[in-house]
């Protein structure tokens, strides 16, 4: 553990400091001059009431891990991301547990809503303790814009379910046929065009929203159902980055100026849909699948990111608790997102298989 620690600092610094590059080299490899710029981002803790003062312990202690990593980073990030679902079941004893582990954190912090956070109450505590569920803010000339795309439609959400403990379990379920598509819904849209109205259209914008904004797969809600029409709200945009949690793994993908970009959760890992040999693959093409070493390790695919913008455009440093770090970034050569280390067929680990 110390010695994993000590490496983890080592290499997390080490990326802080390759943000900081002469002004000059950043110029020379994006043609553009920009200040340092680097968020931590930490998603999905699910933090679970069980009864009383107990909670359960594993989601409690990769979120806690999380805080104390980040915390350890030196220079300081810019700001902190929460990703959303925070909670488990949106109750105030888990909603309260969790604020209360994040705020050990030091520097800003910012939410993203999810639908463990959000189905109980339709958010109404969690904005009492986080703020508002959409909103926009500008950090050294990016935009960053945050949606609560795990919306659904009035009749799903208002007259479906006898109660708001009801509604919160069937949304729950990764592949629950009760519950609905996620959507970021028109009232939200109107907003956003108004809200980006003002920004210049060189100007880096980052996204972050819970569900993807883009479909990958329906069964288990790795999905946006007006996704498309969020994405042409995004189009006259130079340079735009989508950063969502939700699916507990790596995923990242390119459609037009838009670069898609998942984080991993602190509690688990889910598996690839592909994985469940009935379930068509929509994976994105240009996602290199995780090594899930051990589906028995609990730790294993698990774990938070470090975030550079200092390029405009942004790279995300998985810090994995017991897996494999690995950096998925913009390369220039190519045009696309890629996995530092793992992109070339030849490098990747071929794929375990556990039975
Ligand atoms: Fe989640
Ligand atoms: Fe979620």
């Amino acid at each position: 553990m110390s010695i994993k620690r000590r490496d983890f600092v080592r290499h997390a610094s080490m990326t802080v400091l390759a943000g900081a590059l002469p002004v000059s080299l950043v110029e020379l490899a994006f043609g553009k001059q920009r200040e340092n710029i680097s968020f931590a981002y930490i998603s999905d803790s699910h933090i679970q009431h069980i009864r009383g003062n107990e909670f359960v312990r594993n989601w409690d202690r990769g979120l806690i891990r999380a805080v104390a990593e980040a915390n350890l980073l030196n220079p300081r990030p810019d700001f902190i991301m929460y990703g959303g679902d925070l909670a488990q079941l949106g109750t105030k004893a888990e909603l309260d547990h969790g604020a209360e582990i994040m705020s050990a954190l030091r520097g800003k912090v910012r939410y993203v809503m999810g639908e463990h956070d959000y189905y109980l109450d339709l958010g109404e505590y969690w904005s009492k303790l986080f703020g508002p569920q959409y909103y926009s803010f500008d950090v050294k000339g990016v935009h960053f814009v945050v949606l609560n795309s795990i919306l659904t439609t009035d009749e799903w959400t208002f007259n479906r379910w006898p109660t708001g403990e009801q509604r919160m379990l069937e949304m729950a379920g990764l592949d629950n046929p009760n519950g609905s598509p996620f959507m970021v819904g028109e009232k939200q849209r109107a907003w956003l065009q108004k809200d980006l109205a003002r920004v210049r259209k060189d100007t880096p914008v980052v996204v972050f929203s819970h569900s993807p904004i883009q479909k990958i797969y329906k069964g288990w809600n790795f999905w946006t159902d007006d996704a498309e029409q969020v994405q042409e709200i995004l189009r006259p945009f130079d340079d735009v980055a989508v950063v969502y949690g939700h699916v507990h793994q790596i995923q990242y993908n390119q459609i037009g100026n838009i670069r898609f970009h998942s984080v991993m959760a602190t509690a688990w890992p889910w598996p690839y849909p592909q994985s469940y040999a009935q379930a068509e693959s929509y994976l994105p093409k240009l996602t290199v699948p995780m090594n899930r070493a051990d589906p028995f390790f609990e730790r294993d695919a698990t774990g938070w990111q470090m975030i550079d913008v200092s390029s405009g455009k942004v790279a995300l440093n998985y810090n994995l608790y017991d897996n494999q770090n690995r950096r998925v970034g913009f390369n220039p050569a190519t045009g696309q997102p890629e996995d530092s280390a793992y992109q070339a067929p030849a490098s990747r680990i071929p794929p375990q298989t556990h039975f």
